[in-house]
């Protein structure tokens, strides 16, 4: 029996999984560590702790497996996406990685805009410049820390540095480099204009590879740290969102993979390249070779109810909290809730965008508002999806939800209700990590294909049909639409005091 590893370096953990060559994961071992905000909208991690967790997470995985390293055949990767990592000529790493979750860079991406052309910046790179994208990161170290801007060598994303420290090259995946917004994504390659016109030297890129491709071989130290065999392949992967697409099989068109853990994502593959006009889905290669695909990222999904626990019920576990608000009426008599409570991402880029109760009543007690929570997150998403449907994604005809979010029955009715479509859990609940080693495992020729392996290695588990509510939910949807432009002002100056 052979073994394949995915690896996935999160922002708060590096995740190992084992998977057989039959599909069975066999083993999962994580290494925890935090990051850091040493100023306001400002979020950094230190490299070296993804490779330190991923050696430990190996040697655990390992050894809690009883599984031979000598039959492990392949490595997959995957990780947070969009990290600008610095390193010089030596290879060494020259400050903290700026994460994807860094808000610093406002001013940037007007720059970038300003020198590219909004217009022509969506036609290459298929998206509007985004605080959250490597490039306006890399414009940001140009100006303020021009010493380390001066010994850049190389520049990679996170897992991509993982890469580096298991095979010694530099290299990375089109669908992560496609969030780094120096990439042409109906090209498949960095885009020489775009790299240009920000003065960036196209030597510090890595060359770019489909998720399935050999990037290199592990190197004899690398073996001697994680406990496998020196000179097995690492296979390109992809970037988290895509990575878990294919772990829930959202690898073919109509098929659309929701997650709905702190932030909520909506992801649809798509056989040809598509932007929405006004770039304001994320639109990426797929880790599926020769394919691409929409995304809408909110940023506090299943986070906003867990603000709410925290904040007025710490005390109650989440099935306690959420019993009542299944006896309240859909719409919850006339309440909304905004969950833009960490700023937004889809369809307002907004950093200052804020949350809000909008329209409470006397009459409305603690499950009404809990219940509004769940349906607030429910109509952020369907932003998404109406996006998607405006751009010719029409045919959406199931959604495969992940994510701790949808382990709540009352919540996937509401998401049924108000996206009005079959909502579906699968059996692979591993995320990207399970993707990253599925990628391995087709690169390496067990499986003809992503898409063939998932139709033999990802089951549907339950469904959840829309039912009654959908008119309500209609008419609420386009009053909670018309909040963010009627608020937007206000929540700006807000952020003033
Ligand atoms: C995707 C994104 C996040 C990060 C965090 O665009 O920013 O999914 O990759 O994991």
């Amino acid at each position: 029996m052979r073994y394949f590893i995915g690896i996935d370096s999160s922002t708060t953990a590096t995740k190992a999984l084992l998977l057989a060559e039959t599909g069975a994961v066999v083993g999962v071992a994580a290494s925890s560590y935090d990051y850091e905000t040493p100023e306001p909208l400002w979020s950094e991690q230190r490299p070296e702790l993804w490779w330190t967790a991923t050696a430990n997470s190996i040697q655990q995985l390992l050894a809690e497996s009883g599984v031979a390293g000598t039959a492990v055949a392949a490595i997959g990767l995957t990780g947070q996406m969009h990290g600008l990592v610095l390193l010089d000529k030596k290879g060494e790493v020259l400050c903290p990685a700026i994460l994807w979750n860094d808000q610093r860079t406002g001013a940037e991406c007007d720059e970038m805009r300003a020198l590219i052309g909004k217009q022509r910046l969506i036609d290459i790179t298929s998206n509007d410049a985004l605080t959250g994208f490597t490039a306006p990161k890399i414009l940001w170290v140009k100006k303020h820390e021009p010493e380390i801007y001066g010994r850049i060598a190389h520049i990679l994303l996170p897992k991509d540095y993982v890469r580096y420290k298991l095979t010694d090259g530099f290299a990375t995946d089109k669908a992560g480099a496609a969030g780094s917004q120096l990439f042409d994504v109906r090209q498949r390659d960095w885009s020489a204009e775009v790299v240009s016109k920000l003065g960036i030297d196209p030597t510090w890129l890595p060359k770019t590879f489909e998720g399935t491709a050999v990037t290199g071989q592990l190197t004899p130290q690398a073996a001697e740290l994680t406990g496998l065999p020196a000179g097995i392949p690492v296979m390109a992967g992809g970037g988290d969102q895509a990575a878990n697409a294919v772990g829930t099989g959202a690898v073919v068109d109509g098929v659309v993979a929701l997650s709905l853990g702190t932030s909520g994502v909506v992801f649809a593959s798509s056989d040809v390249p598509i932007v929405e006009p006004n770039g304001r889905l994320h639109a990426f290669c797929h880790a599926v070779p020769g394919k691409w695909h929409l995304m809408g990222v909110m940023l506090s999904a299943a986070g906003s109810l867990r603000w709410y626990r925290d904040a007025f019920s710490p005390e109650e576990d989440f099935d306690t909290l959420l019993a009542p608000a299944a006896h309240i009426p859909a719409g919850c008599e006339g309440l909304l809730f905004l969950p833009y409570l960490t700023g937004e991402r889809t369809p307002h880029p907004d950093p200052l965008a804020r949350g809000g109760f909008i329209g409470l009543t006397v009459r409305h007690g603690q499950p009404h508002l809990t219940r509004s929570v769940l349906e607030g997150v429910a109509f952020g998403l369907r932003d998404s999806l109406e996006l998607m449907r405006g751009t010719g994604l029409a045919n959406i005809t199931q959604i495969r939800a992940s994510g701790g979010g949808l382990r709540s029955p009352l919540w996937r009715q509401i998401l049924a209700d108000v996206l009005q479509a079959e909502i579906v859990t699968v059996n692979s609940t591993e995320g990207a990590a399970y993707g990253a080693a599925v990628l391995a495992l087709v690169g390496t020729g067990v499986f003809n294909s992503v898409e063939a392996a998932c139709v033999e290695l990802v089951k549907v588990t339950g469904k959840t049909e829309p039912g009654g509510d959908t008119a309500v939910y209609n008419q609420q949807y386009r009053l909670y639409q018309q909040l963010y432009p009627a608020l937007k002002q206000t929540f700006t100056a807000l952020s003033g005091f």
